[in-house]
């Protein structure tokens, strides 16, 4: 018994990891580096599998070799042991053998770092993101009306299969751009300019972005999509963006809603319309968004009519902050944060 007790420990410790693991890996992991969807992840896993093969070998070995010397060399009864004091050829083998080891991994690494800084296709898409407390802003230098910017926020649209440039701004403090599946992590930094390694998405999808930098209060609620399109999808978003919306049918919740949005428009854009605030979100084809709160809730009615009402039920955003006021505290009524909610679902690119 005493001694089942002893073993209960290890056994249940090693029972309590397999189980984890189990349940780890049956996660729909939607930011899974091990499952790259684009040339630039790609790259990094194949290097990430290159290290881990190499220090596996290198860490097999060692253990190996020190497991004999302790079996060979140990201490017998009557026999005293060895005394050895340096031994030339050894030390020539383990000098040149780490080299060599190092060139494995050094030569690949130092080619994939170079090969971050060579120059996009010419047909390159240029992206900038502003990271704000806390949301994401992206703006397409003239892609918009006249030639203008095309701005959208929360939600990242490109194309699939065309190289991707996205420069990095910050508006207030250190946010991190980070799309695990498609592209690696850099900061974005005020007062600097950064610009993240080229990317080129392999197919058309949803994939989870997240500000990998601790920003505030709301720094783990900060997150974004990228919305990857065929080609002519893109270009149909971006067309129906600049459009702007048609006006709502007279008489409906959305077009009660789009006069009340004139309550919004101070702080919000949409494209063609008279909104045209510039200190929160555009909310320029709201409708064709998958999520809200900067990508942490899905876009649905009743979180949309929530999230208007009072966002500091859902995210921790300090009193003071520059943020969205609570509307629910008697600004607005239910019906119309209902109208409101109906008008910026209606926006879409049908
Ligand atoms: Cu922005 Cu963390």
């Amino acid at each position: 018994m005493a001694r089942f007790l002893k073993l209960r420990t290890p056994i249940l410790t090693v029972a309590l990891m397999a189980l984890l693991l189990a349940v780890l890996s049956a996660c729909a992991s939607p930011q899974n580096t091990f499952d790259p969807k684009s040339d630039a992840t790609d790259s990094i896993l194949t290097i990430y599998i290159l290290v881990t093969v190499v220090a596996s070998v290198v860490g097999f070995a060692v253990l190996a070799a020190m497991v004999w010397l302790i079996i060979k060399f140990r201490a017998k009864p009557g026999v005293p042991a060895k005394q050895i004091h340096g031994n030339t050829k050894l030390e020539i083998a383990w000098t040149i053998a780490p080299i060599f080891i190092l060139l494995i991994i050094g030569i690949p690494t130092m080619y994939w770092i170079a090969g971050t800084a060579e120059d996009p296709a010419p047909n390159v898409l240029e992206v900038e993101a502003t990271g704000h407390q806390w949301w994401f802003e992206f703006t397409y230098p003239g892609m918009g009306l006249d030639g203008g910017d095309l701005i959208t926020a929360n939600e990242l649209v490109i194309p699939v299969g065309r190289d991707i440039r996205v420069t990095l701004y910050s508006d207030d403090v250190v946010h991190s751009f980070w799309v695990p599946q498609l592209v690696g992590k850099t900061d974005m930094i005020p007062g600097r300019t950064n610009v993240l390694q080229t990317f080129n998405a392999y197919e058309p999808g949803l994939y989870y972005g997240q500000c990998a930098e601790f920003c505030g209060t709301a720094h783990a609620l900060m997150r974004f999509r990228v919305n990857v399109k065929t080609s002519a999808d893109f270009s149909t978003w971006a067309d129906a963006h600049n459009a702007g919306p048609a006006a709502p049918e007279p008489g409906t919740a959305a077009a009660r809603g789009s006069l009340g949005f004139a309550t919004c428009s101070g702080c919000h854009a949409i494209s063609g319309t008279a909104a045209q605030g510039r200190i929160g979100p555009d909310l320029s084809l709201f409708g064709e968004r998958s999520t809200i709160a900067a990508g942490i809730l899905d876009n649905t009615d009743a979180n949309l009519k929530a999230w208007i009402g009072d966002v500091r039920s859902i995210k921790p955003i300090p009193e003071g902050a520059r943020f969205m006021p609570t509307f629910n505290d008697g600004t607005l009524d239910e019906g119309q944060i209902a109208d409101i909610a109906a008008y910026l679902n209606s926006l879409t690119a049908e």
